[in-house]
């Protein structure tokens, strides 16, 4: 890190005056490392402080985990060509620790380990001259699967995740030890970009004000050596129940109505900086719903309040990106009953972000520059807003080839025999850790069905069943909205569908559960979350014992193996893998899949997941990097019900409703 001098700095503030932009200013460690280091982010006071400097935090997210590394570099100077002095990231558990005791921080084996090394993101951080704000969870909500919480803590009865209980904080603890050998040597104090670190997560809204259990999570973090600043993020709507006033400093989460907001924050706790935590640029969407987006107006005007408050921002999210994979987390509606109000998210997470899920510039990241040029009064140099690459399209493939769901399940060689039904969490697989993602099929062979013969899954279905007899589809086929309120999906209480018309001996009969994700928000009832089947299963009133359990986890190896690929037989009203390859000479520009022709299921792209076909919308496109294309490429689509003729690309996004549904 260059030194900086005082006469330096009175002739670049000389410069400043001149011309602005110039080259002659300090970069912005330059600016506040002039001298050495004494001390890191101070909130003693109603301003911050940071090695004794004042400093107004401009902050973006930029959740690694939902890019590519190869996109980390060009994001990163982005977000500060746009004048941003910080990057504010969580962290996810669930992917690093992905089995119990199994951890990936890059090179680590697991299926997202491209995503995953967040030491040599917070270094490029420090490189593109960020400041980090870290928000380590555990819980960290994200809009992602289980608010980032590995799904094998489920497998321990009775845990109570984000509380005091000590079999959850053990698991926090060991985690911890793990993640912060990486991140503690990377403190400002230590010479690196983290300013400050978050505990938990609007823990206010679980309603459970427990202190203890904060207090628990400080103590960890401590034992670790964490000596930057700490901080808690909640909506003031909650008050000070996910906090410790006065006594670890309080942020506010909010898109609205600043100035009542932030004097609400000041109300709790006296003689602190302001500070939003999550100015939310934009809104995620749910399955079913219309996309959301916030016009640059709102955006600035409410930008421009939060600033001129003053207060301290940091806008979530600042760079759109992605729910690869089963990533995605899930809502509720509060109104619904248990399990009807589960709203499954979608595999984009663009947020209509300053910077888009492919990474280019919208009017909102001008309009965010624009801003921070005019409030922050200490100027330092920015590099110039990298060209951001053109989307394109790749040529249409013909689908040729095509694996029947029915004959995956049929060759699948270690079928788990188990009296009862078991929960995908509570499977003795993956090194005892149970299922994380995916599907899981309970098959019964050899029944003796009368006609007419009723199956009724008694509870809910978590969160969609397809029914195969002997191999074939008896659901109907998604084709209207409203299909979601009858059996198949999760909101229909002891659900039932007639099996046959005619008596049939020696039967097979297929529960295909897919696991549309776990709710990430709320009150902590809302946690303890199995999927796959768990209570009864009866057939004309008649308890069903003695399943076959296979789980489909769609892991990379076994998508890079399937065997068995043929000639199309029946794409109608069948479950199937259907596959696709191409070729390019150089791969050469990110693009969207276009899925308006599918109806449900997934898409993989050379063994990797890319994420959910739902024609319920709103997303009817999956961004597609070219990160995660090479010269021959494999495109599998897993379809429940029936297949389009074709793979096909855009360029642009789509939302909306497939093509077969019913408008
Ligand atoms: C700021 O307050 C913290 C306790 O909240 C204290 O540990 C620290 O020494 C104080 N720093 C300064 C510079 O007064
Ligand atoms: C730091 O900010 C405070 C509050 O705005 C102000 O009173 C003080 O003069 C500033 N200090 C410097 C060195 O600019
Ligand atoms: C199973 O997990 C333990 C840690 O919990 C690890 O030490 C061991 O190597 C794992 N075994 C395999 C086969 O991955
Ligand atoms: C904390 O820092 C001390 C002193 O540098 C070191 O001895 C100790 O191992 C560190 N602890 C952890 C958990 O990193
Ligand atoms: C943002 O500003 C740059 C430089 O003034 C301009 O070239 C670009 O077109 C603007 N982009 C948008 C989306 O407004
Ligand atoms: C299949 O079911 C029939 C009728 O219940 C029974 O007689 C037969 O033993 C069963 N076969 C096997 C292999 O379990
Ligand atoms: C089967 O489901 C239908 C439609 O929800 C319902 O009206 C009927 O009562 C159910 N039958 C049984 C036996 O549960
Ligand atoms: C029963 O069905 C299974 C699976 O389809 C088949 O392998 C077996 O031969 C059948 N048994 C009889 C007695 O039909
Ligand atoms: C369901 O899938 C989600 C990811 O979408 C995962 O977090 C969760 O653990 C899964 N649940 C089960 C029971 O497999
Ligand atoms: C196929 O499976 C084998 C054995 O499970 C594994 O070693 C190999 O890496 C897999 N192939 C691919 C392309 O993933």
């Amino acid at each position: 890190m260059a030194r900086y001098s005082l006469v330096l700095l009175s002739l670049s503030t000389l410069a400043l005056a001149l011309s602005a932009n110039s080259e002659d200013l300090p970069t912005n460690y330059e600016y506040y490392t002039d001298g050495g280091i004494s001390s890191g982010l101070n909130a003693n006071q109603t301003y911050f402080t940071l090695n004794g400097k004042n400093i107004t935090i401009f902050s973006g997210t930029f959740h690694y985990f939902r890019v590519h590394s190869a996109y980390w570099r060009d994001r990163l100077r982005k977000i500060r060509a746009a004048g941003l002095n910080a990057v504010e990231t969580y962290v996810s558990w669930n992917l690093h620790e992905f089995y119990s005791g199994q951890y990936d921080f890059g090179k680590g084996g697991s299926d997202f380990q491209d995503f995953l090394d967040v030491e040599q993101f917070l270094k490029i951080a420090q490189e593109e001259d960020l400041f980090v704000l870290l928000r380590s969870g555990p819980y960290i909500c994200a809009e992602w699967e289980f608010g980032g919480l590995p799904a094998w803590l489920l497998r321990e009865d009775g845990i109570k995740v984000r509380t005091n209980d000590e079999v959850y904080l053990g698991y926090v603890s060991r985690y911890f030890k793990e993640l912060f050998k990486i991140l503690a040597p990377l403190q400002f104090t230590n010479g690196g970009p983290i300013i400050a670190f978050q505990v938990e997560n609007e823990y206010g809204n679980t309603y459970n004000s427990d202190s203890d259990y904060l207090h628990s999570l400080i103590k960890i973090l401590k034992e670790n050596n964490v000596t930057e600043l700490l901080y808690t993020s909640d909506p003031p709507s909650a008050g000070t129940r996910g906090a410790l006033p006065n006594e670890i400093l309080m942020t506010a989460n909010f898109n609205t109505d600043a100035k009542d907001n932030l004097d609400k924050l000041n109300g709790f706790q006296t003689n602190k900086p302001t500070m939003t935590m999550e100015y939310w640029s934009g809104w995620f969407d749910h399955f079913t719903e219309t996309h959301h987006t916030v016009s640059v107006e709102t955006y600035q005007q409410v930008y421009e309040d939060i600033l001129s408050y003053p207060s301290s921002v940091n806008i979530y999210m600042f760079v759109g990106s992605t729910n690869f994979g089963f990533t995605a987390g899930a809502g509720y509606d509060s109104e619904g009953l248990e399990n009807w109000g589960l709203q499954p998210t979608v595999t984009s997470y663009d947020y209509d972000a300053p910077i888009s899920e492919s990474g280019a510039i919208i009017d909102k990241y001008n309009a965010t520059a624009e801003l921070i040029a005019k409030y922050n009064p200490i100027k330092t140099r920015l590099p110039d807003v990298p060209a951001s690459e053109q989307t394109g399209v790749y040529a249409d493939i013909e689908i040729k080839q095509q694996i029947l769901l029915s004959e995956i399940i049929d060759s699948y060689p270690d079928k788990i025999a188990s009296e009862n039904l078991i929960s995908m969490e509570k499977l003795p697989i993956n090194n005892n850790s149970g299922q994380n993602f995916g599907y899981v099929v309970y098959r019964k062979t050899n029944l003796t069905l009368n006609s007419n013969a009723l199956l009724l899954i008694s509870g809910y279905v978590r969160d969609h069943v397809l029914v195969l007899v002997n191999g074939k589809l008896i659901n109907p086929v998604l084709s209207s909205l409203d299909d979601l309120n009858n059996f198949g999906y999760w909101r229909l209480k002891d659900s039932n569908i007639t099996l046959t018309d005619e008596a049939l001996q020696n039967a097979t009969l297929d529960l295909v559960v897919e696991n549309l994700s776990r709710n990430n928000f709320g009150t902590l009832d809302r946690f303890q979350q199995f999927k796959g089947l768990i209570d009864e299963v009866l057939i004309d009133g008649v308890s069903i014992k003695n399943w076959e359990i296979v789980p489909l986890e769609f892991k990379k190896s076994w998508n890079r193996n399937l065997t068995g690929w043929h000639e199309i037989q029946n794409k109608v009203a069948t479950p199937a893998l259907y596959r696709g390859t191409f070729e390019v000479a150089v791969p050469d520009v990110d693009t969207y899949i276009n899925v308006q022709d599918w109806v449900k299921g997934i898409v993989i792209v050379n063994g990797f997941v890319l994420g959910r076909v739902f024609a319920v919308g709103p997303q009817q496109a999956l961004y597609l990097p070219k990160a995660l294309l090479a010269v021959n490429n494999e495109i599998i689509i897993f379809e429940h019900f029936t297949a389009s003729d074709y793979i096909k690309f855009s360029a642009d996004p789509i939302y909306g409703l497939g093509n077969s549904i019913k408008q």
